[in-house]
Order: C-alpha cells, then structure tokens, then sequence
C-alpha cells in the first residue's frame, strides 16, 4: 500500500493502492496503473491543506482536459493522451480527477544534465507552444517552467504538460488564474 505523502501536504494512509508522483501548486498527481495517472487539485491555506470535491474544482479540471485534447487532436505538444474527468474514492471520499496517459521515465527540464541539454529542451518547448496560436490556443504563463514538460533526448522530442493556465479563443484568463 502506498503512502501518499510530500513535502508540504501529509494525507492519512489511502486505502487505494495509488502512487503519488509529484505536486505542482495546483494539482496532486497520482499513479493510477502503468498506463494512467490522475490530477486532483487541492487548496492550502498556511499548514492545512485539502482536496478539492467543489464545483469550480470540476470546471478547471475539464478547462484543462479540453485544452489537452485540443492539442492531441491536433499533434502539438506530444501532450499526454486525455482519457477523461471521473470521480475517484480516497478515504471514503470522491473528488474530480483528470485521467490522462502515464509519462514515464523522462527527466523534467531541470533535471537535465547539461545546460546544452535544457537549452535545447527549452528551444522545443517553444517551438511547439508556437504552433498553437493558429489553433487559437495561447500558453500559459508557466509553459516554460521544466516541470511542466519532459524531454525525450533520443527522439528529439518534449512533451508538454499541465494546460489548467492556457488560454482560447475569447478566454483571456483561465479559470485557474481568476482567484
Ligand atoms: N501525465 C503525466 N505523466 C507523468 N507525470 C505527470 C503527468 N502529469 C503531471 N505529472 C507530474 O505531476 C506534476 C504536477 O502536475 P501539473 O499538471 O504540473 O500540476 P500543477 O497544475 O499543480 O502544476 C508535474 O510536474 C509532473 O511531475
Ligand atoms: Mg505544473
């Protein structure tokens, strides 16, 4: 059984047998199998912190998994395949959770060797986050920051992640960033 446990969150044992991967300042994400891993945003106000189950958490998810799927559909970003919003039981409680493909074993942009490394990391990250604006689709302010993308250094590639502040169309500030 995993414990699910980070720095500055400690959640009491979960009876589901799922692995936390990382948290940015929005999202927890678990390991849900080989193939899936699943977002639940949470809120912290000084030492507590919570899950979120409220309406607007729902909202933001499926902002984000409509911009994913946007950018899979069009082949930008190599983004993770999006499987779909469901609800998730952990200590007998359910939350919002954005289901998408598991990324596994490539090293976020600041964990690259060498600075030739990150640069290039870097350089397609822009690249592709260029190709957006013909779809009417705008980065969000933390596009570049290296956890939210991994490099593939043998194949050339990034692959983008974590879409809660792109913007669309007439959407000029995501959800995410409106608080
Ligand atoms: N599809 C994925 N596959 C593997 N790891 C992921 C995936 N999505 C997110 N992660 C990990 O979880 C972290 C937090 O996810 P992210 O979507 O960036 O949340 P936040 O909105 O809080 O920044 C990422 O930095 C990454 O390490
Ligand atoms: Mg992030």
């Amino acid at each position: 059984m995993a414990i699910i446990e980070v720095p500055w969150i400690q959640l009491p044992k979960p009876k589901e047998n799922y692995e936390l991967l990382k948290n940015g300042k929005k999202g927890v994400v678990f390991k849900l199998s080989q193939q899936y891993v699943g977002k639940i945003l949470y809120k912290m106000k000084g030492e507590d912190y919570w899950l979120r189950d409220d309406n607007a958490a729902i909202e933001e998810l499926a902002y984000e998994e409509n911009i994913n799927k946007i950018l899979y559909e069009a082949c930008i970003g190599n983004v993770p395949k999006p499987m779909g919003i469901e609800k998730l039981g952990i200590y007998g409680k359910t939350y919002p959770v954005f289901i998408m493909e598991y990324i596994k074993n490539l090293p976020h942009g600041d964990a690259l060797l060498t600075p030739y490394d990150q640069y290039i990391a870097e350089s397609l990250v822009k690249k592709e986050a260029y190709q957006t604006a013909g779809i009417d689709l705008f980065p969000g302010k933390d596009y570049l920051h290296p956890w939210n993308y991994f490099y593939d250094k043998d194949k050339g590639i990034v692959r983008l992640i974590d879409f809660g502040r792109w913007t669309m169309g007439d959407v000029l500030i995501s959800p995410y960033d409106t608080e």
